[in-house]
């Protein structure tokens, strides 16, 4: 039985990690249009690196919470493939296997030219750090207005699963929100989020609690599926 899990910011709150539209969130203290689109990267490189720099130090000072630890738990039981907007490295850090990043990775960087060679980059990256050829590098980030390169193999992912767990997402940006309506009809369908949005799926199971505590509930629940 494959279970896919579709996580958002909110399964990182609990770490310390910002989401972005709550009160406080990310896209409270920046534009958008300022730090990431192709736009900025084009008009104000130092300002686009520097809030992704940001962002990534802070990766040192935060851990994976109880609701990473439930989807690593899950995998005890089921095929667990997680696919996350999130670009921090928590899912990984907790134990989960199987992780793709619809929104790429804050530990990745790549060549603004030839995008397909990524590297992993831990530290801070400045205007004049270049790749092997000797062009710039950028955050292994999809901006707004970018194409989602993942979205073809994780649309098949969410065709293929027995169960979908939805966590931690305010549901707004496409195409990443369109995902959970190819899952086939009639699968349980999870939600888990204190603040859940309207979701069309008939029968969806809603778990109006934080992820670190809600996410256990659902491994609980899905565990009676098991044959
Ligand atoms: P949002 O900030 O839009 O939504 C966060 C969701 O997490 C909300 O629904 C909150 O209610 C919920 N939440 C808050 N605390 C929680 C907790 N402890 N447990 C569970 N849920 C909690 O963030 P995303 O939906 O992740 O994209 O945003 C999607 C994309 O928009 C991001 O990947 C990012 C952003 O712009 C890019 O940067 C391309």
């Amino acid at each position: 039985m494959l279970v896919v899990v579709l996580s958002g910011s909110g399964i990182s709150a609990e770490s310390g990690v910002s989401t972005f539209r709550d009160a406080n969130g990310i896209w409270q203290r920046y534009r958008i249009e300022d730090v990431a689109t192709p736009e900025a990267w084009h008009n104000n490189r130092e300002g686009v690196l520097d809030f992704y720099n940001q962002r990534r130090k802070q990766l040192f000072d935060v851990a994976p919470n109880p609701g990473h630890e439930a989807l690593v738990e899950l995998e005890k039981t089921f095929e667990v493939q997680i696919i996350t907007q999130n670009v921090d490295d928590l899912h990984e850090r907790a134990g989960s296997k199987q992780v793709m990043h619809l929104h790429g990775e804050l530990r990745k960087v790549r060549c603004e030219r030839c995008s397909h060679k990524i590297y992993d980059w831990p530290g801070d990256l400045q205007v004049g750090d270049t790749c092997d050829l000797g062009h710039q590098l950028r955050p292994h980030i999809v901006w707004f207005g970018e194409e989602v390169p993942m979205i073809g193999p994780a649309t098949e992912l969410c065709r293929k699963a027995d169960a979908l767990i939805i966590v931690g997402t305010s549901m707004q940006v496409y195409p990443a929100a369109g995902l959970v309506h190819y899952a086939p009809a009639g699968i349980p369908v999870y939600y888990v989020d204190p603040d859940p949005a309207p979701v069309a799926i008939p029968g969806l199971r809603v778990v109006a609690e934080k992820a670190g505590t809600g996410l256990w509930k659902v491994v609980e629940e899905l565990k009676k599926f098991k044959v």
